[in-house]
């Protein structure tokens, strides 16, 4: 596996890491920004683990140029970022977009680029205005037309800067999290209506693609889905065809329709009258070229038959014996270079990034000052080689970022979590580099490690 060198990788490929908004920035109630679906889930005691909320999370909004040079300082080139969509239209949609937030973003990304890192922006990861949520959220087709302004006003206004951009970041956790486990905001618990939010994001992105490319004509665009590579937990016939009704649902559910080959048969006669409303054009709609796939990589899954169970009576095993996270995920580097040739077989995108990948550990600020989080590190050494086996493959990876740079609100986990090759304290908001981020540093400036 080692030595791993940076020159290993193609010169232009892109190393960077990711953050969103509603996990760093902080400064809920500035500029003008509007409250959303994060703020009203985490003000409900027991959504959050911790009781805590965004509203404060790494301040962000006030110390972002440090951030940027933190940054810059690990020698990444790109840094991907999202935009908090209530900082731009305060109540989801309406004539005038709220300059301040504008104003946040375009200094923000003169940052990124006074600093030599390419911006590469998101622009849903989550955090729907509230007042669209209480007419429906994505549940609503309307709030496809919302996304649709929300995205031309962005790509207008930074469109001169940005070249990359993603539409949306996991729609399966946007659907399945917030609105069938109920476990990330709205918190809602329907099927059905999961189904159909799904449905919607998937042709917000379709009909925004489109519109980006009308008002940056060299944009480069694609969607970041949560990936993950299954097994089933037996030889079983059942298991075996379990396994099948879940990779339907967390990954084929987006990459068929993505890839213009409509929503997998075998799952969709499984759903009854939970089907969504699919209208003339939709599929057509989502199978909208793009220019790359964004893969979210953090975990396999194995997978056993459970009749009664979840709505394709399906359960993820935990098998004992395998290294885990602090969260219980599973470690597999070689996970990745399975699901990776995959979609490089199945599916055939013209690039691949990286677009998350990372993990979390019960991280300890030592007496000297230093977080010596060799887990983390050790996860990261492993993952790029794999994702070297990956290129050396000949399936086009062209860029990986880590998540995350800085510890941040990690969803219904609080501050619980810490994914960030950069220690935060939360008290004091103090930034340090972590042994992971001392590694990746030097592998970047090109030491051989
Ligand atoms: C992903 C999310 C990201 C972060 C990581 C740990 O699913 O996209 O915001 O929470 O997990």
């Amino acid at each position: 596996m080692l030595p791993l060198k940076r020159s290993d990788f193609a010169t232009d490929f892109r190393w960077g890491c990711s953050t969103s908004s509603y996990q760093i920035e902080g400064g809920a109630e500035l500029d003008g920004r509007g409250e959303s679906i994060w703020d009203r889930f985490c003000a409900t005691r027991g959504h959050i683990r911790d009781g805590s909320s965004g509203s404060v999370a790494c301040d962000h909004y006030h110390r972002w140029p440090q951030d940027l040079d933190l940054a810059r300082e690990l020698g990444t080139n790109a840094y991907r970022f999202s935009i908090a969509w209530p900082r731009i239209f305060p109540t989801g949609r309406g004539k005038v977009a709220n300059q301040k937030g504008l104003d946040f973003y375009s200094r923000l990304v003169d940052g990124m680029l006074e600093r030599g890192l390419e911006p590469w922006v998101t622009l849903y990861h989550w955090d729907l205005p509230q007042a669209l949520q209480e007419q429906g959220g994505w549940a609503n087709r309307a709030t496809v037309d919302a996304f649709v302004e929300y995205s031309d006003v962005v790509s207008r206004h930074l469109g001169d800067r940005i070249t990359h951009w993603i539409t949306h970041n996991e729609p399966w956790c946007t659907a399945f999290h917030g609105n069938y486990e109920g476990v990330h905001a709205p918190g809602i618990k329907n099927f059905k209506t999961a189904l159909q939010v799904c449905h919607n994001v998937l042709v917000s992105h379709g009909q925004a693609v489109p519109v980006i490319r009308r008002n940056v004509p060299n944009a480069r665009i694609g969607a970041a889905l949560s990936l993950h590579p299954l097994k089933a937990a037996s030889d079983s016939a059942a298991d075996v065809a379990a396994t099948l009704r879940h990779d339907g649902l967390r990954n084929r559910w987006f990459l068929d329709p993505l890839h213009g080959r409509g929503y997998p048969a075998d799952i969709w006669s499984l759903l009854g009258e939970s089907a969504p409303l699919v209208q003339d054009g939709d599929m057509a709609t989502i199978a909208t070229p793009t220019d790359f796939l964004g893969v979210n990589y953090y975990f396999p899954e194995i997978v056993a038959d459970a009749p009664g169970h979840g709505a394709m009576a399906t359960r993820v095993v935990e098998t004992k014996n395998v290294e885990r996270t602090a969260f219980g995920w599973e470690v597999s580097p070689e996970g990745m270079v399975t699901l990776l040739g995959r979609v490089h077989r199945d599916y055939q995108p013209a690039e691949i990034y990286l677009t998350e990948n990372g993990s979390t550990y019960d991280d300890v600020v030592g007496v000297d000052g230093e977080v010596d989080d060799a887990q983390r590190r050790s996860y990261l050494v492993r993952h790029l080689a794999a994702a070297r086996e990956i290129v050396a493959q000949g399936i086009p990876v062209k860029g990986y970022f880590a998540w995350s740079l800085l510890d941040n609100f990690e969803w219904a986990e609080g501050y619980i979590r810490r994914f960030g090759l950069t220690h935060v304290d939360f008290q004091t908001q103090q930034r340090r580099l972590k042994a992971s981020g001392k590694w990746y540093r030097a592998f970047l400036q090109g030491e051989e490690t």
